[in-house]
């Protein structure tokens, strides 16, 4: 009865399993895996965002498939006054409810069943639910770690094939917490137009760099056809408002066409909804009390993970350049998911298995370092009793 697309696997896994029959025991549970900011104890600017959400103008129904151009041009601001891009026409903005959203239009403009997408590994494992969606394939190509998280250029040729139409780089990636650097962004620019492929770009980190430097934005690419994604999700801290974006760049005329039929694409869904669209800047603006409290609370747990580290020998941290988690390598005595399960079971402390997202080996803990300071040192501390 049912499309072979949607034939997952639906079973629980181990670790959520033993989630539950933890807390249904009544145990007090560190939640070092904690992604939802709404939950992290963070202050909000809550008046100001319950009365942006009560527009009157909300009361008139105007559909324009691109989002309200009030929208669309904060968001073009927020590329302004943050990363430095001057020339992005706000015309180039399409809102989607979230960037997983932007994604599925993107996947939809570019491929035809079976078309093939290179994804980053590890990475984030939505991109797996929103492929099958849209049926396509993805391909992954490696980042690989030596002193710092790499695109590996010979790894992409290879990855490549005729059925290749884009790649997605995460910047920074979730969850190593590497950007693209500086001199990697030519060779892929070069390598997209060797191979006639787009460039997918999903920025929602972008702006939690842990020295403070902002880095450069893909949505200022012009070399390639660049579809740039992000959303208040992560900028504001604001998940549950559901306003994310896609920007087109890249040459001209390639843009015209794609923005086009992405246009026909928002057009059939029309799925933003007209409160959010004007509470829109409101929402954005957000984002400077919300940005400098989570840097605060990202930095102090890292230095507190530093800290506990440096009393001890058999653990190390990856290197993290920005985001909200940290990898923590661990020797290998048993699968990285029987060890997140024992650390839940004996110790009461949540983390992800690195196979959750895909790294190559076992030997690899993520960690959330937007948790209450006060969990993370408790939290860190456990596993690293435990591991060590
Ligand atoms: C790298 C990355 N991209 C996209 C998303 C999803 O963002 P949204 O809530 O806008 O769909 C997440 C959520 O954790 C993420 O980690």
């Amino acid at each position: 009865m049912f499309s072979d697309r949607t034939n997952w696997k639906l079973t629980r896994n181990r670790l959520t399993e033993a989630l539950e029959e933890v807390r249904a025991g009544g145990a007090r549970v560190l939640d070092l895996t904690i992604s939802n900011p709404t939950r992290a104890g963070l202050r909000y600017g809550e008046g100001l965002i319950m009365q942006s959400l009560a527009s009157p103008h909300a009361m008139d129904y105007d559909p324009q498939p691109k989002g309200l151009a009030s929208a669309r041009t904060a968001v073009a601001d927020y590329y302004r006054t943050q990363h430095a891009i001057h020339s992005l026409d706000a015309e180039r903005v399409i809102l989607t409810t979230s960037t997983s959203e932007g994604y599925s239009f993107v996947f939809r403009l570019l491929c035809n069943p079976g078309d093939e997408l290179l994804v980053p590994k590890p990475s984030y494992p939505l991109f797996e639910f929103l492929a099958d969606l849209q049926d396509v394939k993805l391909v992954p190509y490696p980042l690989i770690y030596d002193h710092g998280w790499q695109m590996d250029f010979p790894s992409l040729q290879k990855a490549v094939t005729e059925r290749a139409r884009g790649v997605v780089v995460v910047h920074p990636n979730n969850p190593t917490g590497s950007y693209v650097h500086s001199e990697e962004q030519e060779p892929l620019n070069e390598f997209c137009r060797e191979h006639e492929l787009a460039l997918i770009a999903d920025e929602v980190f972008l702006d939690y760099a842990h020295d403070g430097a902002q880095q450069r934005s893909f949505a200022g690419n012009q070399d390639v056809l660049t579809f740039t994604l992000s959303g208040v999700s992560k900028i504001s801290a604001l998940p549950q408002m559901k306003v994310a974006w896609i920007v087109t760049s890249g040459p001209d005329g390639e843009v015209e066409a794609a923005q086009a039929r992405l246009e026909v694409i928002a057009d059939t869904y029309l799925s933003m909804n007209a409160p959010i669209q004007w509470a829109t800047p409101v929402l954005l603006e957000q984002r400077k009390s919300i940005q400098r409290q989570l840097l605060d609370r990202v930095l102090k747990n890292l230095a507190e993970l530093d800290r506990q580290l440096a009393m001890q020998k058999t653990c190390q941290r990856l290197s993290v350049e920005g985001g909200w988690y940290a990898v923590l390598r661990v020797p290998v005595t048993q699968t990285d998911e029987e060890l997140a399960v024992d650390l839940l079971r004996k110790k009461f402390v949540l983390v992800h298995p690195g196979h959750f997202y895909d790294f190559p080996s076992d030997g690899f803990l993520v960690l959330s370092l937007i948790a209450r300071e006060s969990d993370f040192a408790e939290g860190a501390q456990a596993v690293l009793a435990r591991v060590a």
